[in-house]
């Protein structure tokens, strides 16, 4: 098969990780006989300092005319000062909504070959734990109403949590689905005590739930899921939450692993294009010095792989080479947690996971 796939490189970090991720579905492609023919285009802090502008119209409708987008990461302290409009942050939420991906997929697992690297005790991780974060990313808080206004206290901002109906049915489905194909146990997060949009959100996952009898649905605060997470994050399966809730309560289970260098993330809409990239950001303190874990990145491919093309043995090729480069103990310096080896650079790590392939 002959695939177009759209690279944001993006900053920091990014080029060379991408790069990586890039020589691995390479050989990959060669490996099974496909094509995958890549174009670069420019996002976020690049972009901003060649065209002026975190999200050119090229680089959309480069993506819309692909059959799927690998993105590195975007952001850096010398575009901090940006206005908010023009933050290289801004050109994620603008691809994620020109793309219509309204679900992130987060997978975070624990690694055994990694479990020393996880900041909890050996007695909370010792039974492993592999949760898929099902977050909504085109909807809520991030792209409701906002603005100033005068209030009760003087000059005030104010940002909107509104979610539809329509909104939460899609997400959920794409939730109760994933569940179906885990170990069927769903737990939907959101602050129903608080929130009317949140009401809504459990209201409309009540009613789906109805359509998956097999599936074990649960619902949960989120300042609680929070504290659960840490207590005993093997109770989760597949988490759904808002845009928001996701974005935090993915941080911390990425955190909770012990090795945010590892985890990949898919972004889907109704078609099969998707985005694919690395949870962790651009990393500008070591950028350009091979330091990086390319791993997440390569991952990422691999989840590309499965989502949008359908090509799953080849994505079991690299998650299985991903695998086995860590069982015989190469880790790059962010996963190097208690062992006694030294640490490798971005390009060595690249290079072991070539020859497993
Ligand atoms: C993420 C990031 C983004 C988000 C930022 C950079 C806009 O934190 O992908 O989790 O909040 O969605
Ligand atoms: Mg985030």
């Amino acid at each position: 098969m002959e695939y177009n796939i759209a690279l944001l490189k993006g900053d920091g970090i990014g080029p060379e990780i991408v790069d990586s991720a890039v020589a691995v579905l390479e050989k990959v492609a060669d490996k099974f006989g496909h094509k995958f023919n890549f174009t670069p285009y420019l996002i976020g802090g690049c972009a901003i300092d060649a065209a002026g502008m975190p999200l050119p119209q090229e680089t959309i409708d480069g993506c819309l005319a692909s059959d799927s987008v690998l993105l590195g990461a975007v952001g850096g302290p010398q575009w901090d000062d940006q206005p908010g409009e023009r933050r290289p942050e801004k050109a994620l939420l603008g691809i994620r909504s020109a793309l219509g991906l309204y679900t992130n997929l987060r997978p975070a697992r624990l690694y055994p070959a990694l479990r020393s690297a996880s900041p909890l005790k050996d007695e909370i991780v010792g039974k492993g734990f592999d949760l898929m974060i099902v977050r909504e990313l085109t909807g809520g808080i991030y792209f409701g109403d906002r603005g100033y206004r005068d209030g009760k206290y003087g000059r005030e901002a104010f940002d909107t949590e509104a979610y539809s109906v329509t909104e939460i049915e899609r997400i959920g489905r794409v939730a109760f689905d994933s569940a179906m194909k885990r170990s069927k146990r769903l737990c939907s997060i959101d602050k129903a005590n608080v929130l009317e949009s949140s009401r809504l959100w459990r209201k409309v996952m009540h009613e789906l739930s109805v359509e998956y009898p097999e599936v074990a649905y649960t619902d949960m605060f989120v300042d609680n899921a929070a504290m659960q997470l840490v207590r005993d994050p093997s109770q989760f399966d597949v988490i759904v939450t808002s845009n928001m809730f996701g974005d935090i309560l993915s941080d911390e289970a990425s955190q909770i692993t012990g090795s945010i260098g590892m985890l990949a993330s898919a972004s889907l809409g109704a078609s099969t294009r998707g985005m694919y990239e690395p949870i962790h950001g651009s990393a500008p303190d070591i950028a350009g010095q091979n330091k990086a874990n390319p791993l997440a990145t390569i991952l990422s491919g691999a989840m590309m792989l499965r989502y949008s093309f359908s090509l799953s043995a080849e994505a079991d090729c690299i998650e299985d080479a991903v695998n086995s480069v860590l069982n015989k103990g190469y880790r790059t310096a962010d996963i190097i947690g208690d062992s006694t080896a030294s640490p490798i650079s971005c390009t060595e790590m690249t290079d072991k996971v070539l020859s497993e392939l």
